[in-house]
């Protein structure tokens, strides 16, 4: 039923540090993902630094259209909020189409986690919990207000959610294109797929989302930041697509306190609402998930002020490289700059 023979082999892509989109000169490559690369640029109209998201046609399915992007980056560029990544401008080229957006100063969840892992105190291997109550105020803000527009983001991963240290501001990018880019054609219907990790069970189905997908994909980034890894099998991505498409009671090896005891549980308890597999037993909305975390967040800040017992560092394992699993090992076989290897069997 489902099938991933339509994303393509990956091929090298060309480098267009130098080039002109547009009214912007692209300086040098900040990141690449799934589907292009995202280079850091000036606009020379303006006199501002701005980051270009560049997707290659041959990346693409063959039956997306120019229109349907088009159309994606005018609903996001619509999407007015301070915690979401502003587009400015959207342009086509005969290899690829290109997004201009605010650049953000800052880096993914997923690099921090990385950086985070470095540390040499055991205890500030994880981010502490005050900062994942942070993170979690503001991307339920987000979506809360997202999803009363219409739009669900459909591809919420520690990837596209860029952390602000200074400001302590979490921004989310690339609401829209998943609908685009993660869809896979077959004969009969599209499926909508998001990152194997982090997908909900009914988009793994490929059933009609709401937003509480992105309450599932949200909850599994919070218990990623909470134990430095995801407590998912070592599988290949199709395998944890119908894991997760068969609300198997496999799809997590546990939730955070049962991983780490020194997890308080109401915030374990809180992470594991979220990640019911059925989507009438997980919080109704954004909103009735941020009102359950204001009512819990006091007595949690408090509890850690309180120094309960590395409370902020319940896993605090030896940096071991890039992987994210205690082995050393991101499960879905990603690679850690958030590349996918060759799909397709
Ligand atoms: N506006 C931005 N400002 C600063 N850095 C950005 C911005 N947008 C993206 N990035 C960085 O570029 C990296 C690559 O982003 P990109 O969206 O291409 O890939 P991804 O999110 O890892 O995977 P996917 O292609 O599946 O979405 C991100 O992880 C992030 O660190
Ligand atoms: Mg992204």
């Amino acid at each position: 039923m489902l099938s991933l023979s339509g994303m393509n082999q990956p091929r090298a892509l060309p480098d267009l540090t130098g080039q002109n989109l547009g009214t912007v000169t692209l300086l040098h490559k900040i990141g690449e993902g799934s589907m292009g690369v995202v280079y850091r640029g000036f606009q020379n109209t303006l006199s501002r630094p701005v980051a270009v998201k560049v997707v290659f046609r041959q990346k693409l399915n063959k039956l997306f259209t120019s229109d349907r992007f088009r159309q994606e980056a005018e609903v996001v560029a619509n999407l007015l909020h301070q915690n979401i990544i502003t587009i400015f401008e959207y342009g086509e080229q005969a290899e690829f189409m290109y997004f201009v957006m605010q650049l953000v100063d800052g880096i993914s969840l997923s690099q921090w986690l990385k950086q985070k892992k470095k540390h040499p105190l055991p205890k500030k291997r994880l981010p502490s919990l005050d900062d994942q109550i942070r993170v979690s105020e503001q991307v339920l803000e987000v979506l809360g207000f997202a999803h009363h527009e219409g739009v669900v983001h459909r591809d919420i991963k520690p990837e596209n959610l860029l952390w602000i240290e200074k400001s302590r501001k979490v921004m989310v990018a690339d609401f829209g294109l998943a609908a685009v880019y993660h869809t896979i054609y077959d004969e009969e219907k599209a499926f909508i797929l998001g990152s194997p990790l982090y997908v909900s069970p009914e988009q793994a189905r490929g059933d009609i989302v709401d937003g509480r997908a992105d309450l599932f994909s949200f909850g599994c980034v919070l218990l990623e930041l909470t134990l430095g890894f995801l407590p998912v099998k070592v599988e290949r991505p199709e395998r944890i697509f119908q894991t997760r498409a068969k609300e198997s009671p496999d799809m997590f090896t546990g939730m955070a306190h049962d991983h780490s005891p020194a997890v308080p549980r109401i915030w374990s308890d809180f992470i594991a609402r979220s990640l019911q597999p059925n989507r009438d037993k997980r919080f109704a909305s954004a909103d009735h998930m941020l009102a359950e975390l204001r009512a819990i967040a006091p007595a949690l800040r408090t509890q850690e002020a309180a120094g309960t017992p590395d409370a902020a560092a319940p896993f605090p394992l030896p940096y071991r490289g890039s992987g994210q699993g205690p082995d050393g090992q991101r499960p879905d076989g990603q690679r850690p700059d958030g590349q996918r290897p060759a799909e397709g069997g």
